[in-house]
Order: C-alpha cells, then structure tokens, then sequence
C-alpha cells in the first residue's frame, strides 16, 4: 500500500471512529497509561529540557502534565493529526490553566521552526506514520542541537496478551476484524526492536538506546466492561453491530478478562520500548 494511502487511512480513523473513542474514555486512558507519563515527565526533568513537544498527543494529558512540571517557564507543545484529540486537548488545558499549547497537523510533515525544541516527547504516539524515516527525519529538523529524543512503544502483541484479549474472545463472533499486518502502521508497528533503531538511524538520529519496559497498569474493574467495549479493533467493530451481537460480544470479552482482574481493580502488565536518542 502506498505511503499517501496509509497516511490517508490513519488520519481518518483518528478523525473518525478511533478520535471519538480516545475523546470519549480520555479521563480512563489517562488513568490506565499514567504510569508512562510519569516516565516522560522525569526524563523531561531530567534532560533540562525548556521547550517540549509532545509527538501524537492525544488528549493532551502529557503535554500538561510537562507543563504542571516545568510549571510558567515553559510551554510544551503538543501535536496531532486528530482534530476531535485536539479540541479535547485545549479544552483540559484551558480549564486547567495550564501553559500548552496544540497544533493539528500531521507530524511526518508539518513544517514545525527549525531547531525550535530541546526534547521531543511520545506516549505510544509515533507507531501510526506511514513513513516512519520521513516523520523522525522531519521531528529531527524540529529539534535544537543538544536536543533529545524519548518515547514509549509497545512490544509485540504475543507479550501483551491483556491489548489482545478482546480480539480473541470476539474472534468468532465478529469474523471481520482486521488481521494484524507486521510493521504496519498501528498499535504494535514499533514491536521490532531492529527496526525501530534503523528508521531511527536513517532518520539521523544518534546514541538510539532502545530498553525493554514492563510497566504495570491499572483500571477499576467496574470500567473493565466500558473500556473493552469501546476501545481496540473489537471497540470499533462494535459500532456497527446488531444489539444482540454488541450484548453476546461484551459478555465474552468481560469473561475473557477475568484473569487481570483482582477484587475492583484490574491490572496488566504493559511490555513496552522505552526508546532514548539525540539529535
Ligand atoms: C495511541 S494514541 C496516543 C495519544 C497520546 N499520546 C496518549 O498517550 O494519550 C496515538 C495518537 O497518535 C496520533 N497520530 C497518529 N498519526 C499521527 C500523525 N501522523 N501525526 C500526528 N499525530 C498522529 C493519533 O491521532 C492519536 O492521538
């Protein structure tokens, strides 16, 4: 497929059925991924770094929580293809009143000032370019000389069983979702460890450290059914369903769960990259 195509696909499920999803359960998102924001907020700390952006926002929660730290002598700024994200993003800022600031574009090509930031930063908001090397290339030109780079990515899905139970609970009941295609832009694009240090590489990225995490995540157990229902390949496929099928699905996936699931809380252990480099 080509690159415009595969570009052309994730804006749209961004803007479309997967933006919503992200905008409608972004306070649980937040909560589940809160363990890596705290991860990129000490990095940031730690780096020294003013001016921060923030790759595949999202919802904007770690772009504020940059801004909270680094507190009125910054302004992160975070950006994303997603207009709905976006929108949700200043919003929260807003009502926090928060120093952050968003763009909605496309980060693989939008023409950010040269040389304008000292860290560039992603929570899980890298995997989904079309054209990996172009993307890191272009974010390179954004980032000043001494700049650093650091990032979260999941590993592959056979270690993360608890991002893949959904899917193969409902297998038989919703025949049509999508098969995974490795590398491809998504979710687990960046599971290969190799690649992701080549893209890297080729993009003129240097001293690239690439370390295994595994991070522990939490979500109340009464959220559980909400979350499974709404979020991954079966939460989408579950907006176009039949009541019946949306009732038989939801019942299976919350039994395919119960594993993770400990009194009220529900816990999984995310095996993630966490992904260093410098300018
Ligand atoms: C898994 S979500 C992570 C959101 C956020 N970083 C968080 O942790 O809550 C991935 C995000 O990447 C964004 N994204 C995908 N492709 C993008 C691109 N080419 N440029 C900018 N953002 C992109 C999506 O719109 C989405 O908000």
């Amino acid at each position: 497929m080509e690159a415009a195509q595969r570009t052309h696909e994730q804006a749209k499920l961004w803007n479309g059925s997967a933006g919503c999803a992200w905008v409608e359960a972004q306070a649980l998102l937040d909560r589940i991924l809160q363990p890596f924001e705290e991860i990129l907020v000490e990095a940031v700390c730690a780096s020294g770094a003013r001016s921060v952006l923030d790759v595949g926002c999202g919802t904007g929660s770690t772009a504020r929580a940059v801004a909270r730290s680094l507190g009125a002598k910054s302004c992160p700024v975070g950006v994303d293809i997603s207009e709905q994200m976006i929108a949700t993003a200043r919003m929260l800022a807003e009502q926090e009143r928060v120093p952050a600031k968003f763009i909605c574009a496309d980060a693989q090509t939008h023409s950010f000032a040269p040389a304008s930031f000292d860290m560039i930063m992603s929570r899980f908001g890298v995997m989904f370019f079309a054209d990996p090397v172009r993307a890191f290339a272009n974010l390179r030109n954004a980032a000043s000389k001494e700049a650093t780079l650091c990032f979260v990515a999941w590993r592959n899905p056979a270690e993360n069983r608890f991002m893949t139970t959904a899917k193969r609970a409902a297998a038989s009941l919703l025949p049509n979702l999508p098969a995974r295609r490795a590398d491809a832009p998504g979710q687990f694009g960046f599971a290969d460890a190799r690649r992701v240090q080549s893209i890297l590489a080729a993009s003129g990225w240097t001293y690239i450290d690439i370390q295994p995490i595994d991070v522990t995540c939490t979500l109340p157990e009464s959220e559980l059914s909400r979350y499974a229902a709404r979020l991954g390949p079966v939460g989408l496929a579950l907006r176009e369903v039949d009541p019946r099928t949306r009732d038989q699905v939801v019942a299976v996936v919350r039994e395919a769960f119960e594993p993770y699931v400990h009194g009220d809380e529900v816990r999984f252990t995310a095996c993630c990259w966490r992904v260093d480099a410098r300018r």
